[in-house]
């Protein structure tokens, strides 16, 4: 069973974005099977990269669209991603000088992030989005 189930109220209406979500919660649930196979920790370098890669086009896109809308919590939301970004960071350099964080750190970093930002700040940010759209 997937780590993460994916569900229909996670979608926020907007194509480019769903996409990205539904990218980052494969790749939790790829992180999961991984864990469970006890797979070695250097299989982890390439989720790293996929992270880092991440926030760079998908934080990008949100912050643009948030922008462009006028949405009002537009810099709570992008002090979030910073933060995302940059706990990645340090992690991914724990992770090089072998020091933790292994599976369960990150496991509980994305699953915690999922939870806690996608379906309450971008879900807000869809909220907000619908209503001008109508
Ligand atoms: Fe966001």
């Amino acid at each position: 069973m997937a780590i993460f189930e994916w569900q229909d109220r996670f979608f926020i209406g907007v194509a480019q974005i769903d996409e990205h979500h539904l990218h980052l919660v494969e790749l939790l649930n790829k992180t999961h099977r991984d864990f469970l196979r006890q797979a070695p920790p250097d299989i982890l370098a390439e989720l790293f990269e996929e992270l880092i890669d991440y926030a760079t086009y998908h934080f990008s896109a949100e912050e643009k669209i948030m922008l462009e809308s006028g949405f009002p919590d537009i810099d709570r939301h992008k002090q979030k991603h910073a933060k995302f970004s940059a706990e990645v960071v340090e992690m991914h350099a724990n992770y090089l000088k072998k020091q933790k964080p292994f599976f369960l750190e990150i496991l509980a970093f994305l699953q915690n992030w999922l939870e806690s930002h996608i379906l309450q700040s971008d879900c807000e940010l869809g909220r907000f989005l619908a209503k001008r759209n109508k």
